[in-house]
């Protein structure tokens, strides 16, 4: 029994009111055959998260955030709770996007209590880990998702409240994937892993999403890597033909 998968748009910084349009795309094309078989989300630059919100009322698309602050308010110029997520109508956020890492300096704690806000406030946290190039090269990938993972994922986790998402930072935006077989090793290691941290019978039903230049094109390959339950698409979800043809690879 593999859990629903979640294909789920990461629109990074892309996106003004105009694109709008491209939603209605993907709501138009989020047909009930696609229904039937897997879960859509739309994370587009937070000055478009309530727009979208209420433009995919009625349309079983969830929204989401790309990222949010751990505490609830206060005097944090510039950054956004995740109690204004969900007020805006989002349902899902990114915690610990290999940019927010990389740019922002976030360490493991810091998406830590970036997912526990995402949990108080009701969302649910997409917690992204994932190797560097250098540490694919010198053989330390499973160490390095091993340690995100138990340093990123909130004890108050389970299947309704977490996803995890797998990004090769080498693989982000350059075209370059894992061989299936790279994919498996890593996801198969994410689901070891979550039995300690969420439990045994509650990890079967988190969903682990592959993410990292994936399109039509290669998406029928990837989803059929035993644990991969989705995928995070950045540069390919903000076509609607694109991002629905990864959906339909499932
Ligand atoms: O969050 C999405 C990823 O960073 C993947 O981006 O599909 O453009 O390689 P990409």
């Amino acid at each position: 029994d593999r859990p629903r998968p979640l294909v789920a748009g990461n629109w990074k910084m892309n996106g003004l009111k105009s694109s709008a349009r491209v939603l209605s795309e993907v709501h138009a094309g989020y047909t009930p055959g696609l229904k039937a078989k897997v879960d859509l989300a739309v994370c587009p630059p937070a000055t478009l998260v309530g727009a979208f919100a209420i433009q995919s009322v009625g349309s079983r698309v969830a929204i989401g955030g790309q990222d949010c602050h751990a505490k609830e308010t206060g005097a944090f110029t510039g950054d956004i709770s995740a109690e204004m997520l969900a007020d805006a109508g989002a349902s899902y956020v990114l915690v610990g996007h290999s940019e927010r890492r990389q740019y922002h300096a976030e360490k493991d704690t810091d998406v830590c209590n970036k997912a526990v806000a995402a949990h108080r406030a009701g969302l649910t946290a997409i917690v992204c880990v994932g190797e560097t190039r250098e540490e694919r090269e010198s053989g330390r990938t499973l160490a390095v998702v091993k340690k995100q993972l138990r340093g990123s994922i909130p004890a108050d986790s389970n299947s309704r409240n977490l996803v995890v998402a797998y990004e090769p930072v080498w693989a982000i935006g350059t075209g370059l994937t894992p061989t299936a077989a790279d994919v498996a090793e890593v996801h198969t290691l994410i689901r070891e892993e979550l039995k300690r941290l969420v439990g045994k019978a509650e990890q079967a039903k988190v969903r682990i999403l592959y993410g990292g230049s994936v399109k039509p094109s290669n998406a029928a390959e990837l989803m059929a890597v035993e644990n991969v339950d989705g995928a995070l698409v950045g540069g390919a979800s903000l076509v609607a033909a694109d991002f629905l043809g990864i959906a339909g690879a499932y």
